[in-house]
């Protein structure tokens, strides 16, 4: 039985982050359903946010001559961002469901973290004085987006692995390895259930601490930008294990996802310049974010495109999409920095993005919910911050909760790194200190219960079915804009479909490779948690950053009702039987009060 004083589940930024920290006193484990580098930080485009103030040479020259004519003093403009700013930015974009700690304790150590991804060969983008090139990002009032093109979670997710590598006597590494449990007694955890998707065996791992960073659950729905791994493997095994879920009604829909695809289209092509049109070849954004326009928060562009389409502003036959116009952008600056994006439209599409307009649609991208931690990365039981005792969430899966209701764009690889690395330090001194606790004798009991009872249904219902039932009703009536009638129905075909998965049959029964089964035990997570992203939100009555309710929401002004009276408080969703129970917990708020949110 594998024994490691820490165990990290996911190897994307947040998993590969942690890891490095631990292996600095401790011996640790990564277990990853992928190989590392197919993990899906790798598919994050446009940058990893921190306030370096780097500013182009038109910029600098500009202020330099506002200097010289006395306009400004020389401290005024040059420190035109600053971490103070940063924490701000993210306060406001996130509606003032931010912790407002959480989001302090991501500003102030992004740009020690971004130089050292640096110090360690990171390939980022350069202006021509050698320092990191930043860009514009939606919501954020400085360009604070370092990146390397329009490749950065790539760039990134290398850079961690190579660290690693180079750490091989200190790091294993369980490739293609599936955690179907966690060993939690007595509010200790301590180990995993895992399953070999090699051999089709199941392991236990024994150790003091674990940490998920298991990533995001687009596939959750029909249109998304996550890859085929995103099912939210991590979220619903702590929510099955009695972790409450955070915030779940919070889903992110990125603005530029490619016309039922979903393929991501970075915003880092607004940042650039890109523009938006309608189908009647109009800018329209000027009516929903007059003054920030393309670059507004993800949560106003998403709904600003989706209220084009419901008055009938659209493009196509169906006049169901949007356009993304890079048509006007240098094809210099495109091929430097944009270079992915316009490959993808060439492949996918056959699109021309020169001659061409691109058409795109919201995706599903980013959860703002997920497992609710404190700072320093431990799981959190209740509204009074009851401890597991040794398990530990970083990354897209935990719910710190620094993004509130809506993240801006390129604070996720930054959440990543930030949260990888204080939950790797926490749970190196954890395992420090700490005794191995033992292993109950029923540890694997319900994970073979679980494998078995696929394995041997000989049901009638297909997972593709169920999934594709899932996905189509999660995208049509928990989308962009809900209501409380959409959620009921869409919560009815959850329950329905959880009812069904009962009957599910799968004809792979072999031991090797089997993803057959791995599909159905994934949909069976998406199963559990989806109902807590429902549930949550016909809760919560009011409009508030990417949850947007019609029955809260002025379509004529494009303004949500935001009630902070009622509802300025986080969501915690627990596993009650066979349904949800909510239960809410105030938001850490001391630094900057909630007013109207306008761009
Ligand atoms: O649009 C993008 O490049 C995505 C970035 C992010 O989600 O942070």
């Amino acid at each position: 039985m594998p024994t490691h004083d820490v165990v990290i589940v996911g190897s994307g930024l947040a998993g590969m982050r942690a890891a490095l920290e631990v292996c600095q006193g401790a011996s640790v484990a990564i277990v990853s359903k992928v190989h590392p580098v197919r993990s899906h930080s790798g598919a994050a485009q446009g940058g990893i946010a921190a306030a370096l103030g780097n500013m182009p040479p038109e910029r600098t020259a500009k202020i330099q001559a506002r200097i010289e004519n006395g306009a400004v003093l020389p401290d005024e403009e040059l420190n035109e961002d600053s971490i103070l700013l940063h924490w701000f930015d993210i306060c406001k974009g996130g509606d003032y469901l931010v912790d407002q700690d959480a989001a302090q304790m991501t500003a102030e150590n992004a740009p020690t973290l971004i130089y050292q991804y640096e110090r360690w060969g990171a390939a980022f983008s350069r202006l021509p004085n050698g320092k990191i090139a930043q860009r514009p990002f939606g919501g954020h009032q400085a360009p604070r987006a370092c990146y390397a093109a329009d490749r950065t979670g790539h760039a990134l997710l290398h850079c961690l692995w190579e660290q690693v590598m180079k750490r091989s006597d200190q790091v294993t590494v369980y490739s293609e390895w599936i955690v179907l449990d966690l060993i939690i007694r007595d509010n200790i955890c301590r180990g995993l259930v895992v399953w070999d998707l090699n051999t089709g065996r199941l392991e236990t791992v024994h150790t003091k601490a674990v940490i998920f960073a298991t990533g995001g659950y687009g596939r959750a729905f029909s249109i998304t930008t996550n890859a085929f791994a995103n099912t939210g493997d991590g979220i619903a095994i702590a929510y099955r294990n009695g972790v409450p879920l955070m915030d779940m009604e919070f889903v992110q829909f990125h603005p530029t996802g490619l016309y039922r695809l979903g393929i991501l289209l970075s915003e880092g092509a607004r940042g650039e310049g890109a523009y938006l049109i309608n189908g009647e070849g109009e800018r329209f954004m000027h009516r929903y974010a007059p003054t920030l326009l393309e670059k507004g928060p993800r949560d106003i562009v998403a709904r600003a495109e989706m209220m084009e389409i419901m008055e009938g502003r659209g493009g196509g036959p169906k006049k169901d999409y949007i356009y993304l116009d890079l048509r006007h952008l240098p094809a210099e600056l495109v091929r430097t920095r944009l270079p992915q994006i316009s490959d993808l439209v060439t492949k996918f599409v056959g699109i021309d993005w020169s001659k061409e307009l691109i058409p795109i649609q919201p995706a599903a991208h980013y959860s703002m919910g997920g497992i609710p931690t404190t700072l320093q990365g431990e799981v959190i039981l209740d509204a009074q911050e009851t401890l597991v005792k040794g398990l530990y969430a970083a990354g897209e899966c935990s719910c710190v909760s620094v993004h509130g209701a809506n993240r801006l764009g390129v604070n996720s690889l930054l959440e990543a790194t930030v949260t990888g690395w204080a939950a790797g330090r926490a749970a190196l001194a954890h395992s420090q200190q700490a005794e191995l606790a033992p292993l109950p004798a029923d540890a694997t009991a319900s994970a073979e219960a679980e494998v078995k009872g696929i394995l041997e249904n000989e049901g009638t219902e297909s997972v593709a079915d169920l999934r594709k039932t899932l996905q189509e009703a999660m995208t049509e009536k928990c989308g962009v804009f809900r209501d409380a009638d959409h959620l009921k129905q869409c919560l009815e075909t959850v329950k329905d479909l959880q009812h069904r998965f009962h009957n599910v049959h799968i004809r792979d029964k072999g031991q090797v490779f089997n993803t057959a089964l791995q599909e159905a035990i994934e949909l069976g997570h998406m199963l559990d948690f989806a109902e807590t992203i429902v549930e949550g939100a016909l809760a919560r009555q009011e409009s508030r950053g990417a949850h947007a309710r019609l029955e809260y929401f002025d379509l004529k002004t494009a303004a949500g009702v935001r009630d902070d009276e009622n509802w300025l408080k986080h969501t915690l969703a627990y596993r009650d039987g066979d349904g949800v129970r909510l239960d809410y917990k105030p938001v850490r708020i001391f630094k900057f009060k909630p007013i109207a949110r306008k761009y």
